[in-house]
């Protein structure tokens, strides 16, 4: 059975097939599958906030969703600046919102 869509409308377009993971964005468990990259799984259960940006402050959820632009920069595992459309999902990865740039940002700041 097809997942149905969530409240933001998304839904996957076939039944997934893979074995089922759990990721956890900002603390809350997502269900995703091997295979999926982390953007995937995050828009297929109505994630619209990936990144917010360093100058206007609005919310970014991907753009090109092939690794060339830097609208799905997030913090994976304690990493920042890792790009959701071209990570692979590993189960238990903890994905957190990246304000503006990141880690590096906060340190020359503080
Ligand atoms: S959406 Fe552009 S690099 Fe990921």
């Amino acid at each position: 059975m097809i997942e149905q869509e969530n409240r933001h409308g998304a839904r996957r377009l076939n039944e997934p097939s893979g074995v089922a993971l759990t990721l956890t964005y900002e603390g809350n468990p997502i269900p995703a599958y091997r295979g999926d990259t982390v953007a995937t799984a995050l828009l297929a259960a109505g994630v619209r906030v990936f990144k917010i940006t360093e100058v206007a402050g609005e919310p970014r959820a991907g753009f090109c969703y092939s690794g060339r632009c830097s609208d799905c920069l997030m913090i994976i595992d304690g990493q920042a600046n890792r790009r959701a459309c071209v990570t692979p999902v590993e189960d238990g990865m903890d994905v957190r919102i990246q304000h503006g740039l990141g880690a590096a940002e906060r340190e020359v700041q503080s």
